[in-house]
């Protein structure tokens, strides 16, 4: 949600809905724009640029010129035709940053030039997109518009997995797993910045580095050690697990977890089906629980953009945390982008750019 300027709401009176929507003076807006789609489900060559027609915002909504877009793993597996609930294959897209150029007939006009950030169902990955005004934030202030393209999608579902159910307390254990992921480095940040201790799970040495940087207490190479071990070891009992893994590592989260302690399940890159042995919750009295967010209805998504806002931008303001650029490809290259996430030696956010007035910054 984007603060109002003084004396002006998003919602303009009663008497101007209906309008056709309106536009800022200056740049006019094409009829058309490229586009990136899925021709298909397949692999990354099957995402093809394309043409299509410039969305028009509807009410409640505004159109965003996408200056930065954001790459999740669900891209992947939508892009394969592999996501439930997903848009059509061909909208990917569930995060950009740009510029508001044009408003539905029911949003008010004092959105018009911002800078902001977007949470989106799909569509992204385009040079236009039209998106809920009550999904849009600003970009925090010293973020470059370009980074703040990454920001939503992680910080929307970390806020909303640990912190809107009950937060974890200063001096708590949290154990992240994927730590340098897109989704991993925000939650590894929030936490720190919290006062939380964060274990962490990652694949590499680099990786590892890369965590302990953003604030990461204790450090698992899940393909050398077991994690569940090097915890017991410690005498380490986390009180909330944030799991991307699944299947796998379901029955060593439970047992892990301290007691009263939570089990949030947001990916099962190893699969959504396991067995589990129920006595962990009972002798420990744990909660096992889980969300999706392109899942959510539109109410709980305004919701948790309302609460970044007030709670999780300061915090970049500040540079408490930090935006985790690792590479920034042209829209165009946005197959390579895929393979970047696929093959998973990306630290933090893959973006794609379109804005063609901003150069490519290579993958670091
Ligand atoms: N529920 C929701 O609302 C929601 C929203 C956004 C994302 N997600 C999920 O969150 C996960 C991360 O998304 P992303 O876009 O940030 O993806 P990403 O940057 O591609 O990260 C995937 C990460 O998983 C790690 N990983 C794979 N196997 C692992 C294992 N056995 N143990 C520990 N880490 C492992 C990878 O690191 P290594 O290769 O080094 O192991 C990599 O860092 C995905 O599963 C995605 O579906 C869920």
């Amino acid at each position: 949600m984007i603060p109002a300027t003084e004396g002006h709401a998003h919602h303009v009176p009663p008497g101007r809905e209906g309008h056709a929507h309106h536009v800022p003076p200056g740049r006019p807006l094409p009829q058309h724009m490229r586009a990136v789609v899925a021709s298909r489900p397949g692999g990354p060559e099957v995402l093809t640029m394309t043409r299509r027609a410039l969305p028009q915002p509807a009410r409640g909504e505004a159109l965003v010129r996408v200056v930065a877009a954001g790459v999740n793993r669900a891209d992947l597996m939508q892009r394969a035709g592999d996501y439930p609930g997903a848009a059509a294959v061909a909208d990917l897209g569930l995060e950009v940053s740009g510029v508001v150029v044009a408003a539905g007939p029911d949003v008010a006009d004092d959105l018009l030039g911002r800078e902001v950030c977007a949470l989106l169902p799909g569509g992204g990955y385009a040079e236009y997109v039209a998106v809920r005004a009550a999904h849009l934030a600003p970009v925090p202030a010293g973020v470059s518009t370009v980074d703040a393209g990454g920001l939503m999608e992680a910080a929307a579902t970390v806020w909303s997995n640990l912190y809107m159910p009950g937060k974890p307390e200063p001096g708590s254990w949290l154990l992240v797993h994927g730590g340098a992921s897109g989704i991993g480095a925000t939650a590894v940040q929030l936490a720190a910045a919290h006062g939380v201790r964060v274990a962490t799970t990652v694949g590499s040495p680099d990786k590892a580095r890369f965590v302990e940087e953003l604030g990461a207490d204790l450090v698992i190479d899940h393909r050398r050690q077991d994690f569940a071990d090097e915890l017991r070891d410690r005498g380490i009992r986390p009180a909330v697990v944030l799991d991307i893994v699944g299947a796998d590592y379901l029955q060593r989260n439970l047992r892990v977890l301290d007691r009263g302690g939570r089990l949030v399940v947001i990916g099962h890159q190893s699969g959504s089906k396991a067995p589990i042995d129920l006595e962990p919750l009972l002798r420990n009295n744990l909660t096992l629980t889980g969300s999706g967010l392109r899942m959510r209805p539109d109410h709980e998504k305004d919701q948790i953009i309302a609460d970044l806002v007030r709670h999780v931008w300061p915090l970049y303001e500040s540079g408490a945390i930090v935006p985790t650029t690792h590479a920034a490809l042209p829209l165009e290259r946005a197959a390579e982008a895929h393979r970047l996430l696929e093959q998973s030696h990306h630290r933090g956010k893959v973006l794609l750019l379109a804005d063609p007035g901003l150069p490519p910054t290579p993958e670091s």
